[in-house]
């Protein structure tokens, strides 16, 4: 794992936003594993602009998202269908064909979460796999107690996480009780994975996830098993990691981050 500390959220996203540009440069078949959240909206923000401006090419890219609410269809606004249309399908040349979510209305919901198992691997896997993390420290919706080595699967919400995004619904009541999402054994699959966090709110549980102990109760700690993870975090979000000072000499040093800084 890596930690990389940027002086803000719009710093974060630039730089992941650049990371993204160049695996899409480098191959246009990338197969890209998105995420949906308000941290995921800036960066989205900059991958729009970068189609725009700087011909950001992702016509051959395919796409798989994390999740899905159950019950609400894709046209339904608070659905992540709806999400990623407005803040990245709809604005860049991606073919909507080559877009993939899970769908959260099928009759037979367990049947859906093999499906798209197989369909990831239909595509040869995943390589690079963007991750918001929750304030309890899911990812995807990998909520406390997922098994560090589950696949796709239909998972109960906790209330936090209920809480946490009910924001983003007209109340509490309406955000769904259940949703699909890829396991944390098919994150851990992904050639590479970029989490992003940021924010004051986000820094305990950036702290635990990174330096903590790996443990099944913060699905987030499962990515310090992963071979080829980046943590990028905004000061706020950092401010309470221990080795922070240790992480930005690496950062300042390596030569992989030369074009980065
Ligand atoms: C969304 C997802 C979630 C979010 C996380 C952070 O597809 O998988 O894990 O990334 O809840 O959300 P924000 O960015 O809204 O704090």
């Amino acid at each position: 794992m890596e930690v990389i500390i940027q002086p803000n959220k719009e710093a974060v996203a630039s730089l992941a936003a650049h990371v993204i540009a160049k695996e899409v440069r480098a191959n246009a078949h990338l197969v890209l594993g998105l995420a949906t959240g308000r941290t995921m909206e800036t960066l989205y923000q900059g991958l729009v602009e970068k189609h725009r401006k700087a011909k950001l090419d992702f016509s051959l890219c395919t796409t798989f998202n994390l999740d899905e609410y159950v019950g609400l269809t894709p046209d339904n606004p608070h659905s992540y269908h709806s999400y990623m249309r407005k803040h990245f399908f709809d604005h860049v040349n991606i073919d909507l064909r080559n877009t993939h979510l899970p769908n959260g209305m099928a009759d037979d919901l367990d049947s859906e979460c093999v499906q798209y198992e197989n369909l990831i691997k239909k595509f040869g896997g995943i390589d690079l796999q963007l991750l918001g993390i929750g304030k309890a420290g899911h990812i995807g919706f990998n909520e406390p107690l997922s098994a560090l080595r589950s696949r796709t699967r239909v998972k109960a919400l906790t209330p936090t996480t209920i809480k946490q995004n009910a924001t983003l619904f007209d109340s509490v009541e309406e955000v769904p009780r259940r949703a699909i999402t890829m396991g944390v054994g098919t994150i851990l699959d992904a050639r590479r994975c970029l989490l992003l966090a940021t924010g004051e709110e986000k820094a305990d549980i950036i702290a635990k996830a990174v330096e903590g102990p790996i443990t099944s109760m913060i699905s987030a700690t499962a990515m310090q098993l992963h071979r080829h993870c980046t943590v990028v975090v905004d000061e706020a979000a950092a401010s309470k990691l221990q080795a922070a000072e240790y992480y930005r000499w690496i950062f300042a040093n390596e030569p992989e981050w030369e074009e980065f800084r």
